[in-house]
């Protein structure tokens, strides 16, 4: 994984015996898993989202043992020192930065709320650590809040060059135009009628999302949908004009002409899009956020493929990076932010030209991003 201050690497967690965890303990393993602290009482970075596991239930983390120890076939392969530089490497502040900001209880039911309510909360905070990517840090690299308490929970956040929307309320640029039954599609298949998973979040789909089960996919629906907004938008009201224009001269708009030659081909020139599978990109809160990292990204360097459950879909979004410059690729963001309805700030061929470099895939970064 690239951080700040340089790379940091997974460890090993087969049940090797040398080179894994294969010699911890269930008390060894709950210490790792919920307090990040390894065997050999090293404490890890936080890049292994201990603060979300330390809500994990007891029961949780001893099946969670129990799977590794017994269904996980160990793999001798020592790990990797970080390319954090030494100095800053010290692994004691790291304590410090736990009484801060880590908290070590598990996720206690809410009075208040029904068991599903309280099942989607406790998978959301705990095991799904969603908000490691969907909430903002704070001076310390921190989660601004690990739970519902605080306006900032899910509130949107970018990490390794994706930007995580809120998973708010906010009818343009959060959950308030998703029904429950959208983020259950968007989690389990990772598409639905607004949009598709992309970036980090459909490693999250591919891996994780897609296995959940009706009713878990259902309780964290439910939960997501109880977090009120932070702000007071108006929804987009579709508008037309956008694409008669786009139709007798695509070039009238700035921006219109690469998005006739390069973009109406799927999305098309009403930006309906061919859902679920080609997105649309109207009223789609990915569009419309105001962070345009995850569009700049996207458009530069194309997406993974989706694998929900196993099953590759069709449809790919493909790379630009060679075919567009940075003016292009600012102009033709800022036609789609703000044509059919949509509005949003201008991307700039600045913001276009820095991810075009620190995405760019032969540097060491992206290599380390990629191993992820
Ligand atoms: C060959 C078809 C194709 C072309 C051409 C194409 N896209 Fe896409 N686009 C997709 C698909 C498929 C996705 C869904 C993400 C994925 O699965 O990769 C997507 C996703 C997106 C998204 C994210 C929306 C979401 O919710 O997933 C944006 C924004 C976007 N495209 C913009 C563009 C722009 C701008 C262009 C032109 C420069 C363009 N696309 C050209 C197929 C295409
Ligand atoms: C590794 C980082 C990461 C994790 C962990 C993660 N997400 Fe995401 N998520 C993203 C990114 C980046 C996007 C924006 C790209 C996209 O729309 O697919 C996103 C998009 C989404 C969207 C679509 C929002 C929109 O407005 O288009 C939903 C819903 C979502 N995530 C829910 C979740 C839930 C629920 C969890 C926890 C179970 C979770 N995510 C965990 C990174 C992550």
């Amino acid at each position: 994984m690239g951080t700040p201050l340089g790379a940091i690497y997974s460890t090993n967690i087969t049940p090797d015996s040398q080179t894994g965890i294969g010699s911890y303990t269930l008390a060894d393993f709950a210490r790792a898993v919920r307090q990040g602290i390894a065997k050999d009482g090293r404490h890890l970075y936080p890049a292994m989202p201990y603060p979300s596991y330390s809500k994990l239930s007891t029961a949780d983390v001893a099946a969670l043992y129990r799977f590794f120890m017994k269904q996980v076939p160990p793999v001798r392969q020592a790990n990797l020192p970080s390319g954090i530089p030494k100095l800053l490497s010290f692994r004691w502040p790291l304590a410090i930065w736990n009484y801060l900001y880590a908290p070590s209880a598990s996720y206690v039911a809410k009075p208040g709320h029904d068991a599903r309510w309280n099942r989607g909360a406790y998978l959301v905070q705990g095991p799904g650590h969603c908000g490691a990517c969907h909430t903002p840090r704070g001076i310390g690299m921190e989660e601004k809040s690990l739970d519902d308490s605080s306006p900032s929970y899910l509130g949107g956040a970018e990490l390794d060059a994706w930007y995580a929307p809120s998973l708010r309320g906010e009818v343009r640029t959060g959950l308030g135009t998703w029904s429950k039954e959208d983020i259950v599609e968007f989690l389990r298949q990772g598409h639905n009628r607004i949009g598709t998973a992309f970036g980090s979040m459909a490693e999250a789909v591919n891996n994780s999302t897609s296995y959940l089960s009706d009713s878990d996919a259902d309780g964290i629906a439910t939960y997501l949908k109880s977090l009120p907004a932070t702000s007071v938008q108006q929804a987009v009201a579709y508008n037309n004009a956008t694409t008669a224009a786009l139709r007798k001269s695509p070039t009238a708009q700035p921006g219109g002409g690469v998005y006739a030659g390069a973009c109406a081909s799927c999305h098309g020139f009403d930006a309906k899009g061919f859902t679920p599978y080609m997105p649309a990109l109207v009223g789609n809160p990915v569009v419309l956020d105001h962070d345009p990292s995850s569009l700049i990204n996207l458009t530069l360097n194309g997406s993974v493929p989706l694998l929900a459950r196993g099953t590759p879909d069709a449809y790919r979004m493909p790379q630009f990076r060679q075919q567009l410059s940075d003016e292009d690729i600012a102009g033709v963001l800022t036609f789609i932010r703000n044509a059919w309805g949509n509005g949003a700030a201008v991307v700039t061929a600045t913001q276009v030209a820095k991810l075009r470099k620190t995405t760019d895939p032969s540097s060491d970064r992206v290599i380390i991003l990629k191993m992820r």
